[in-house]
């Protein structure tokens, strides 16, 4: 098992404690969608972890779908700009729809993907984010459930990445400064 890395500074969030908090948010998030059959829409690729993980610990039948926007790239800070890489295969029309997200941090791209998903007419549109940088924020997104809140600290792990490494890891960890700084 992967306990730690060289270029990790710190775990921040140990594996058993996400397995715990997926685990009550799957259970959360099946009573909320009772009766229902939920779409569970994945932003690629952070979110893939967090997904597999989560739909295995919610108990109504629900349908994945995924769509990819541009993020980071190499670099630590977002830019505000967002761009679609990939859409749905399917409409969203008149269906429960609940965005799967990594991580909240300027909140742009959410905002984003909300206007967007809101404007093809959903029955309904709900968010669920494994983390979330409440300093960070810049714009006011409102999410329905948040599994964990971090501070202003750049992170990889179980699907978050920094250009595109560390997405193995089995815990969420801080990025030694050394990798980007
Ligand atoms: P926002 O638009 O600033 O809210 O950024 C959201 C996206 O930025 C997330 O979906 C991640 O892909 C990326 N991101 C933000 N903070 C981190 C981090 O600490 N580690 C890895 N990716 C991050
Ligand atoms: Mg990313």
């Amino acid at each position: 098992m992967k306990t730690t890395h060289p270029d990790v500074a710190e775990i921040l969030i140990p594996q058993e404690e996400l397995q715990a908090r997926v685990q009550s948010l799957g259970a959360e998030i099946s009573a909320a969608y009772a009766g229902k059959q939920p779409l569970l829409l994945s932003v690629l690729k952070g979110s893939i972890i967090f997904l597999a993980d989560l739909m295995r610990a919610i108990t109504v039948p629900h349908a994945i779908d995924f769509m990819a926007v541009s993020s980071y790239g190499a670099a630590t800070e977002s830019s505000g700009v967002v761009r679609i890489l990939k859409d749905l295969d399917e409409s969203i029309e008149g269906k429960d729809v609940l965005i799967v997200e990594d991580i909240i941090d300027s909140g742009h791209t959410l905002e984003y993907l909300r206007g967007l998903l809101l404007a093809r007419n959903p029955n309904s549109l709900r968010i669920v984010t494994l983390l979330s940088k409440p300093a960070r924020r810049e714009v006011d997104v409102p999410v329905d459930w948040v599994g964990f809140e971090i501070p202003d600290k750049f992170v990889i792990g179980y699907g978050l990445d920094y250009d595109e490494r560390y997405r193995d890891l089995p815990f969420i960890g801080v990025l030694k400064e050394h990798v980007y700084g």
